[in-house]
Protein backbone atom coordinates (compact mmCIF):
# COMPACT_ATOMS: atom_id res chain seq x y z
CA UNK A 1 0.00 0.00 0.00
CA UNK A 2 1.25 3.76 -1.28
CA UNK A 3 -0.14 6.43 1.23
CA UNK A 4 0.07 9.69 -0.20
CA UNK A 5 -0.94 12.45 1.95
CA UNK A 6 -1.51 15.31 -0.01
CA UNK A 7 -1.95 18.86 1.89
CA UNK A 8 -5.74 19.51 1.06
CA UNK A 9 -8.32 18.22 -0.98
CA UNK A 10 -7.85 20.00 -4.05
CA UNK A 11 -4.84 18.66 -4.22
CA UNK A 12 -5.84 14.87 -3.44
CA UNK A 13 -8.64 15.41 -6.55
CA UNK A 14 -5.87 16.65 -8.83
CA UNK A 15 -3.50 14.04 -8.10
CA UNK A 16 -6.29 11.01 -8.59
CA UNK A 17 -7.49 12.87 -11.93
CA UNK A 18 -3.69 12.69 -12.92
CA UNK A 19 -3.77 8.73 -12.05
CA UNK A 20 -6.90 8.43 -13.89
CA UNK A 21 -5.77 10.73 -16.71
CA UNK A 22 -2.50 9.28 -17.37
CA UNK A 23 -4.10 5.60 -17.22
CA UNK A 24 -6.12 6.55 -20.57
CA UNK A 25 -3.66 7.91 -22.36
CA UNK A 26 -0.75 5.12 -22.05
CA UNK A 27 -3.70 3.12 -22.86
CA UNK A 28 -6.96 4.55 -24.72
CA UNK A 29 -9.22 1.79 -24.57
CA UNK A 30 -8.24 1.51 -20.64
CA UNK A 31 -11.29 -0.18 -18.15
CA UNK A 32 -11.81 1.79 -15.45
CA UNK A 33 -13.83 1.31 -12.54
CA UNK A 34 -15.63 4.02 -11.13
CA UNK A 35 -17.23 5.07 -7.35
CA UNK A 36 -19.55 8.07 -6.15
CA UNK A 37 -20.02 9.82 -3.51
CA UNK A 38 -18.78 13.06 -2.77
CA UNK A 39 -15.48 12.44 -2.33
CA UNK A 40 -14.54 12.12 -6.32
CA UNK A 41 -16.18 14.61 -7.34
CA UNK A 42 -12.90 17.08 -7.33
CA UNK A 43 -11.35 14.36 -9.33
CA UNK A 44 -13.71 13.99 -11.91
CA UNK A 45 -13.58 17.86 -12.16
CA UNK A 46 -10.38 17.69 -12.95
CA UNK A 47 -10.59 15.03 -15.18
CA UNK A 48 -13.28 17.61 -17.22
CA UNK A 49 -10.71 19.93 -17.68
CA UNK A 50 -8.06 17.92 -18.92
CA UNK A 51 -10.52 16.69 -21.34
CA UNK A 52 -10.95 20.15 -22.39
CA UNK A 53 -7.59 21.37 -22.67
CA UNK A 54 -7.22 18.27 -25.05
CA UNK A 55 -4.93 16.23 -22.54
CA UNK A 56 -7.22 13.02 -22.46
CA UNK A 57 -9.39 11.45 -24.95
CA UNK A 58 -11.85 8.95 -23.57
CA UNK A 59 -13.52 7.99 -26.88
CA UNK A 60 -11.96 4.40 -26.14
CA UNK A 61 -12.62 3.79 -22.49
CA UNK A 62 -14.68 1.54 -20.90
CA UNK A 63 -15.95 2.26 -17.11
CA UNK A 64 -17.51 -0.08 -14.94
CA UNK A 65 -19.30 1.29 -11.61
CA UNK A 66 -19.25 0.09 -8.43
CA UNK A 67 -22.68 0.04 -7.50
CA UNK A 68 -26.48 1.38 -7.88
CA UNK A 69 -28.99 1.48 -5.46
CA UNK A 70 -31.78 -1.11 -5.59
CA UNK A 71 -35.36 0.03 -7.05
CA UNK A 72 -33.97 3.34 -8.34
CA UNK A 73 -34.18 4.47 -11.61
CA UNK A 74 -31.73 5.96 -13.82
CA UNK A 75 -34.04 8.74 -14.31
CA UNK A 76 -33.54 9.48 -10.64
CA UNK A 77 -31.22 12.27 -9.64
CA UNK A 78 -30.51 10.02 -6.41
CA UNK A 79 -29.41 7.14 -8.69
CA UNK A 80 -25.47 6.86 -9.23
CA UNK A 81 -25.70 7.03 -13.00
CA UNK A 82 -27.58 10.24 -12.65
CA UNK A 83 -24.87 11.25 -10.47
CA UNK A 84 -21.84 9.97 -12.88
CA UNK A 85 -23.60 11.22 -15.50
CA UNK A 86 -23.94 14.69 -14.10
CA UNK A 87 -20.63 14.69 -12.56
CA UNK A 88 -18.38 13.27 -15.71
CA UNK A 89 -20.22 11.14 -18.74
CA UNK A 90 -21.77 13.98 -19.73
CA UNK A 91 -18.53 16.75 -19.71
CA UNK A 92 -16.60 13.73 -21.71
CA UNK A 93 -16.14 12.24 -24.77
CA UNK A 94 -16.92 8.79 -22.86
CA UNK A 95 -18.90 6.84 -25.61
CA UNK A 96 -22.72 5.67 -23.68
CA UNK A 97 -22.50 1.99 -24.49
CA UNK A 98 -19.24 2.13 -22.93
CA UNK A 99 -20.19 3.32 -19.46
CA UNK A 100 -21.75 0.53 -17.35
CA UNK A 101 -23.67 0.45 -13.68
CA UNK A 102 -25.50 -2.26 -12.51
CA UNK A 103 -29.04 -1.83 -13.43
CA UNK A 104 -31.20 -0.83 -9.89
CA UNK A 105 -34.20 -1.85 -11.54
CA UNK A 106 -33.38 -5.46 -12.49
CA UNK A 107 -35.97 -8.15 -11.76
CA UNK A 108 -34.15 -10.65 -11.20
CA UNK A 109 -31.45 -9.49 -9.56
CA UNK A 110 -28.98 -12.29 -9.32
CA UNK A 111 -28.87 -12.88 -13.47
CA UNK A 112 -28.25 -9.07 -13.32
CA UNK A 113 -25.10 -9.33 -10.86
CA UNK A 114 -23.62 -12.67 -12.90
CA UNK A 115 -23.91 -10.33 -16.05
CA UNK A 116 -22.38 -7.53 -14.56
CA UNK A 117 -19.52 -9.85 -13.92
CA UNK A 118 -19.52 -11.36 -17.01
CA UNK A 119 -19.52 -7.75 -19.00
CA UNK A 120 -16.28 -6.93 -17.35
CA UNK A 121 -14.65 -9.94 -17.99
CA UNK A 122 -15.29 -9.60 -21.52
CA UNK A 123 -14.33 -6.00 -21.23
CA UNK A 124 -10.56 -7.59 -20.13
CA UNK A 125 -11.12 -6.72 -16.75
CA UNK A 126 -10.64 -3.51 -14.44
CA UNK A 127 -7.26 -1.85 -15.21
CA UNK A 128 -7.92 1.32 -12.49
CA UNK A 129 -10.44 0.88 -9.78
CA UNK A 130 -11.30 4.39 -8.28
CA UNK A 131 -12.90 4.12 -4.60
CA UNK A 132 -13.85 5.78 -1.56
CA UNK A 133 -14.36 5.00 1.87
CA UNK A 134 -17.59 4.74 4.02
CA UNK A 135 -17.03 6.09 7.63
CA UNK A 136 -17.25 2.39 8.76
CA UNK A 137 -14.77 1.29 6.51
CA UNK A 138 -17.03 0.39 3.11
CA UNK A 139 -15.24 -0.01 0.02
CA UNK A 140 -18.24 0.08 -2.89
CA UNK A 141 -21.62 -0.91 -0.78
CA UNK A 142 -19.58 -3.82 0.94
CA UNK A 143 -20.49 -3.17 4.23
CA UNK A 144 -18.63 -4.32 7.73
CA UNK A 145 -19.06 -8.34 7.62
CA UNK A 146 -19.64 -8.78 4.08
CA UNK A 147 -17.57 -11.82 2.41
CA UNK A 148 -13.98 -11.21 0.62
CA UNK A 149 -15.20 -14.12 -1.45
CA UNK A 150 -18.24 -12.25 -2.72
CA UNK A 151 -18.66 -10.89 -6.91
CA UNK A 152 -21.19 -8.74 -7.42
CA UNK A 153 -24.44 -9.32 -5.55
CA UNK A 154 -27.89 -7.27 -3.97
CA UNK A 155 -26.61 -5.70 -0.37
CA UNK A 156 -28.39 -4.84 2.62
CA UNK A 157 -27.60 -1.47 3.76
CA UNK A 158 -25.88 -0.58 7.13
CA UNK A 159 -28.06 1.71 9.00
CA UNK A 160 -24.97 4.03 9.18
CA UNK A 161 -24.54 4.20 5.41
CA UNK A 162 -28.61 4.65 5.44
CA UNK A 163 -27.95 7.99 7.66
CA UNK A 164 -24.51 8.85 6.26
CA UNK A 165 -26.10 8.89 3.01
CA UNK A 166 -29.35 10.66 4.32
CA UNK A 167 -27.61 14.24 3.09
CA UNK A 168 -28.76 12.99 -0.88
CA UNK A 169 -31.71 12.11 -0.47
CA UNK A 170 -35.04 13.98 0.97
CA UNK A 171 -35.41 12.27 4.14
CA UNK A 172 -33.57 9.39 5.46
CA UNK A 173 -37.07 7.07 4.73
CA UNK A 174 -36.51 7.55 1.19
CA UNK A 175 -32.59 6.21 0.93
CA UNK A 176 -33.27 2.63 -0.51
CA UNK A 177 -32.34 -0.16 2.21
CA UNK A 178 -30.43 -2.32 -0.70
CA UNK A 179 -28.24 -2.00 -3.33
CA UNK A 180 -26.30 -3.46 -6.04
CA UNK A 181 -22.41 -3.36 -5.49
CA UNK A 182 -19.34 -5.07 -6.94
CA UNK A 183 -18.15 -7.12 -4.37
CA UNK A 184 -14.70 -7.18 -2.92
CA UNK A 185 -13.66 -10.25 -4.74
CA UNK A 186 -14.15 -7.40 -8.28
CA UNK A 187 -12.78 -5.14 -6.59
CA UNK A 188 -9.48 -7.27 -5.82
CA UNK A 189 -9.25 -8.57 -9.38
CA UNK A 190 -8.53 -4.81 -10.57
CA UNK A 191 -5.02 -4.44 -11.57
CA UNK A 192 -4.85 -1.06 -9.65
CA UNK A 193 -6.48 0.55 -7.21
CA UNK A 194 -6.49 3.91 -6.10
CA UNK A 195 -8.87 4.84 -2.86
CA UNK A 196 -9.24 8.48 -1.94
CA UNK A 197 -10.40 9.74 1.34
CA UNK A 198 -10.85 13.61 2.57
CA UNK A 199 -12.11 15.10 5.81
CA UNK A 200 -11.59 14.12 9.53
CA UNK A 201 -14.72 11.98 9.35
CA UNK A 202 -12.96 9.64 7.60
CA UNK A 203 -9.64 9.07 9.87
CA UNK A 204 -11.12 6.45 11.86
CA UNK A 205 -11.65 4.09 8.82
CA UNK A 206 -8.20 4.91 7.39
CA UNK A 207 -6.23 4.10 10.12
CA UNK A 208 -8.29 0.85 10.81
CA UNK A 209 -7.63 0.40 6.56
CA UNK A 210 -4.16 0.70 6.85
CA UNK A 211 -2.90 -0.26 10.29
CA UNK A 212 -5.53 -2.53 11.42
CA UNK A 213 -5.66 -6.48 11.07
CA UNK A 214 -7.04 -7.51 7.87
CA UNK A 215 -10.54 -8.34 8.81
CA UNK A 216 -14.53 -8.55 6.81
CA UNK A 217 -15.27 -6.38 9.67
CA UNK A 218 -13.38 -3.67 8.10
CA UNK A 219 -13.61 -4.31 4.55
CA UNK A 220 -10.88 -1.92 2.85
CA UNK A 221 -8.51 -3.30 5.25
CA UNK A 222 -8.34 -6.48 2.55
CA UNK A 223 -6.89 -3.62 0.20
CA UNK A 224 -3.39 -4.12 2.41
CA UNK A 225 -3.32 -7.87 0.17
CA UNK A 226 -3.34 -5.90 -2.99
CA UNK A 227 -0.19 -5.54 -4.67
CA UNK A 228 -0.73 -2.62 -6.37
CA UNK A 229 -2.77 0.43 -4.04
CA UNK A 230 -2.40 3.81 -3.62
CA UNK A 231 -4.43 5.72 -1.06
CA UNK A 232 -4.51 9.48 -1.56
CA UNK A 233 -5.62 11.53 1.53
CA UNK A 234 -5.52 14.86 2.82
CA UNK A 235 -4.32 15.76 5.91
CA UNK A 236 -7.54 15.37 8.09
CA UNK A 237 -8.51 11.54 7.00
CA UNK A 238 -4.49 11.32 7.06
CA UNK A 239 -4.83 12.48 11.11
CA UNK A 240 -4.68 9.29 12.99
CA UNK A 241 -2.21 7.66 10.71
CA UNK A 242 1.41 6.84 12.50
CA UNK A 243 3.87 9.43 11.28
CA UNK A 244 5.82 8.15 8.07
CA UNK A 245 9.06 8.20 7.32
C1 LIG B 1 -21.21 5.46 -0.76
C2 LIG B 1 -20.61 4.69 -1.94
C3 LIG B 1 -19.14 4.43 -1.73
C4 LIG B 1 -18.45 5.68 -1.25
C5 LIG B 1 -18.98 6.07 0.10
C6 LIG B 1 -18.33 7.30 0.71
O1 LIG B 1 -21.83 4.68 0.20
N1 LIG B 1 -21.28 3.47 -2.21
O2 LIG B 1 -18.58 3.97 -2.95
O3 LIG B 1 -17.06 5.45 -1.15
O4 LIG B 1 -20.37 6.33 -0.05
O5 LIG B 1 -18.92 8.45 0.20
P1 LIG B 1 -18.38 9.92 0.39
O6 LIG B 1 -17.27 10.08 -0.57
O7 LIG B 1 -19.56 10.77 0.03
O8 LIG B 1 -17.98 10.05 1.80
Amino acid sequence: MEVIIAKDYDTLSKQAAMLLASQVISQPGSVLGLATGSTPVGAYKNLVAFYNEGIVDFSRAIVFNLDEYYGVAPENPCSYRWFMEDNLFKHINIRQENTHIPNGLARDTAAECREYEEKIRRAGGIDLQLLGIGGNGHIGFNEPGDSFKSATHLVELDSGTIAANSRFFASRDEVPRQAISMGIKSIMAARRIILLASGAGKAKAVYEMVQGPVTPEHPASVLQLHPQVIIILDQEAASLLPPRA
